[in-house]
């Protein structure tokens, strides 16, 4: 028996990268999976993908910055679907990377926009619609440059590190509600952010390998976290 079998998930950011590989797992472990995107075209690619592969999928466009798009998903998900189970909040932008008195009001906008009131806006729809069903799981996306600082993108680390102090919060709030929420803090992964990144600053390629496994991630390897997180075999795990 798969993992999720019955279950509702929903993935934010899943045209591309680590969004595309944690809806494809969700799919492979039985749970019906709602890709959301900014780029519906590319949300459709993946929803393709997993209807091609005998799951069940749902493409929309949502933009996380926005509060009515975030409240239209998951009420769409409830009314596709009937619940939600797992909700993986992984839309991100990294923004262009340059030292902070160079950058500009609206580039630090932006990425707080989408990385840190992309999250809260979609764990508040997302809670309600979970107590709703008696609980769930959530999985926010952090970085490793949530922990540490981040020469070049004060925004982006930021951000991240308040995606932290959001998760550990919401953790606190919704325990009880039978709610777990944790973030997942990935080091560089091969996905098109970083090449995009690396075609910018090709100085960092080495840096970007500057882990212990002397290798970028793939995308599906921070998948299996976010599917282990959210399975029972984590029942104990909420803050981390
Ligand atoms: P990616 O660029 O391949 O995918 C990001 C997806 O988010 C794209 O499909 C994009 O259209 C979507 N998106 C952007 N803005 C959006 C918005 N406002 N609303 C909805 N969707 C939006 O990037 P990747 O690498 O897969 O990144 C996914 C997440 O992982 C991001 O939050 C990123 O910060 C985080 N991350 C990435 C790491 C990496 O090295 N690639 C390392 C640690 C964290």
């Amino acid at each position: 028996m798969p993992l999720f079998h019955e279950k509702v998930a929903l993935v934010t950011g899943a045209a591309s990268g680590i969004g595309r590989a944690a809806a494809l797992a969700f799919s492979r472990e039985g749970a019906a999976v709602v890709v959301s995107d900014l780029h519906l075209t590319g949300a459709e690619a993946t929803a393709a993908m997993i209807v091609e592969s005998g799951g069940e999928a749902l493409a929309a466009a949502c933009d996380v910055a926005r509060r009515a798009d975030v409240e239209n998903l998951v009420a769409q998900t409830v009314h596709t679907f009937g619940r939600l189970d797992f909700a993986f909040n992984n839309a991100g932008i990294g923004g262009a990377l340059g030292m902070l008195h160079q950058k500009t009001e609206a580039e630090w906008d932006d990425v707080l926009a989408v990385n840190l009131k992309g999250v809260w806006l979609c764990l508040r729809s997302e809670v309600q619609a979970m107590q709703a069903s008696g609980g769930g799981a959530i999985v926010n996306m952090a970085s490793a440059a949530g922990l540490v600082g981040f020469r070049g993108a004060s925004a982006y680390s930021a951000s991240k590190h308040g995606v932290i102090g959001l998760t550990k919060t919401a953790a606190l709030e919704y325990a009880r509600s039978k709610i777990r929420i944790n973030a997942v803090c990935p080091g560089f992964t091969d996905t098109p952010m970083v090449a995009s990144m690396l075609e910018a600053a090709p100085e960092l390629a080495d840096s970007v390998r500057g882990n212990p496994l002397r290798r970028l991630g793939t995308p599906e390897e921070t998948a299996e976290a976010v599917i282990w997180l959210c399975s029972d075999k984590a029942s104990f795990i909420t803050g981390q």
